[in-house]
């Protein structure tokens, strides 16, 4: 389970503050899948970048089942990171000169995984994203969809419990959109817990939640 209480983020540029989060306070269960979604420059990627430790937060407390992640130091929050969490991006962020199979098998090589088993590893991988038959084919020489494919394949090698993807299917055409999301839900179903930021509501749609970010806060529905 990931607890934020009061999370709050201040980013100082040449002596300009911007407080891109204003005290964020949520829950999310493990097992979740949550679409994450609000106007540009509400504070999306900075909340998603805060939960994968890709960025650290100004106030508040952010814990993780037992571990109280804001009060963990660089090297303990690298190794954090490395067990937890997988990130998917917009641009896909593959490798441009690894084979799809290369960049599938990249996260198991910090891992000190033998050969033969991560093998094994990046074959499930590719065949549960529905690519096996593109193994040998160079990021550049593949489709959008499969690009990303391909990065689900890499953040499912990892073997971590979260997935938090920022606007996964903010580069695709709506039907292969679509495809992205159903290899999110397969990913769901294994027991993952899915973050997805997006501006899609077909996207938001076929998650169990919806968060809505407006000023670095969670805009409450008073209905
Ligand atoms: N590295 C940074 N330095 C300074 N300001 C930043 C930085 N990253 C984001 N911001 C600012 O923080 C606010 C929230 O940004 P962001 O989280 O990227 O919003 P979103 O993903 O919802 O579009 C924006 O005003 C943005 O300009
Ligand atoms: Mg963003």
């Amino acid at each position: 389970m990931i607890r934020l209480n009061n999370v709050t983020k201040i980013y100082e540029t040449q002596g300009i503050k911007t407080n891109a989060l204003n005290g964020i306070s949520l829950e999310i269960k493990d097992g979740e899948m949550i679409a994450v979604m609000g106007p540009s420059g509400s504070g999306k990627t900075t909340l998603l970048n805060i939960i994968g430790c890709m960025d650290s937060l100004t106030g508040g407390k952010y814990e993780y089942n037992e571990c109280e992640v804001s009060a963990l130091k660089r090297g303990q929050l690298n190794a954090f990171r490395k067990e937890h969490i997988s990130f998917v991006f917009q641009n896909f962020a593959l490798m441009k000169d690894y084979t799809v199979y290369e960049n599938v098998e990249l996260p198991l090589l910090a891992r000190n995984i033998s050969k033969k088993e991560r093998k094994k590893i990046v074959n499930e991988k590719l065949e549960l994203m529905g690519i096996s038959e593109l193994t040998k084919k160079y990021a550049t020489q593949i489709s959008g969809g499969q690009q990303q494919r391909c990065a689900i394949a890499r953040a499912l090698a990892a073997g971590n419990d979260m997935i938090l993807a920022d606007e996964p299917t903010g580069a695709l055409d709506s039907k292969t959109g679509d495809e992205i999301m159903e290899a999110f839900i397969r990913v769901n179903k294994m027991g993952k817990t899915v973050i997805i930021i997006t501006h899609d509501q077909k996207v938001a749609k076929k998650c169990n939640r919806v968060i809505e970010i407006e000023d670095g806060k969670i805009k409450v529905h008073n209905d």
